[in-house]
């Protein structure tokens, strides 16, 4: 699938008071700032169109766009984020997405949903259950992509550790093949796939994403960057740094659509 547009939103001065589980040190903020201007210039360069969003200071997280809606062409849905300190975002991206759709679902109380919990693979979605969306949130999900032409399955991820979203262990990369940290490679719901595993190593490194051609990677993962490249992806490495300190990644930067 192409891609067109892309949201994202700059960092802001709180950042570094986020959420965070990693253990990595406090983000530098000129630093996330610089790093963020070269995720959204790799995204222009892959053709797409930014609509970029101003700091939000009463959300530190905000900068994770990803996780308060789902894009589909035909429709988007504003998530219900589980992380009570995020959950006032939704407002702002329903604003911001009435530019680009007139169709909404919502998922409500007392479901819970993120968005890096939903790995799209062509026509089906992998829905996370974690500590951030819920059985009821992923029902709800499951319902409103039915009704837009979608399967989709759940992938029970609240019991493997260092895995904050589905996301943060797997990325689809078209053509019926997924990457797959360690943890997930062996689990059923992924055995009709081609899968490529990432040394445990470098499980930072699965949060890729595949946008119009091009492998969006995290910087400094050299093992991931070969295997992808002996399989003949044409990779785009992007130092992140700053933003895998707060349990961030390339994909939560940006709702592609
Ligand atoms: N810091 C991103 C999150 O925990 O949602």
């Amino acid at each position: 699938m192409n891609f067109k547009n892309a949201i994202v939103r700059q960092p802001g001065k709180n950042f570094s008071q986020g959420l965070t589980t990693a253990n990595l040190g406090s983000p530098d903020e000129l630093l996330a700032l610089e790093q963020h201007a070269a995720y959204c210039r790799a995204l222009q360069d892959c053709g797409l169109k930014l609509a970029t969003l101003g700091p939000d200071l009463n959300y530190p997280d905000s900068t994770f766009v990803e996780d308060p809606a789902i894009l589909l062409p035909t429709a988007a849905i504003i998530t219900r984020p589980g992380a009570a300190s995020r959950a006032g975002e939704v407002v702002s991206m329903r604003r911001e997405l009435g530019r680009f759709y007139s169709k909404f679902y919502e998922i409500t109380s007392p479901g819970t949903l993120e968005g890096g919990d939903i790995c799209k693979a062509d026509n089906h979605f992998f829905i996370g259950i974690s500590n951030r969306t819920n059985e009821e949130g992923a029902r709800q999900l499951s319902e409103f992509l039915a009704q837009e032409g979608y399967t989709s399955s759940m992938v029970d991820i609240r019991n493997i550790p260092g895995i904050l979203h589905l996301k943060t262990g797997i990325a689809y990369l078209g053509n019926h093949t997924l990457i797959l940290v360690e943890r997930l490679r062996d689990h059923p719901m992924f055995k009709d796939y081609r899968t490529i595993s990432v040394d445990p190593q470098e499980n930072y490194a699965a949060n890729c994403i595949l946008i119009n051609g091009r492998v969006l990677i995290a910087k400094g993962f050299p093992k991931f960057q070969s295997q992808l490249e002996a399989l003949g992806y044409n990779t785009l490495p992007l130092e992140v740094s700053e933003f895998e300190k707060m349990d961030g990644g390339l994909s939560c930067l940006s709702l592609r659509f």
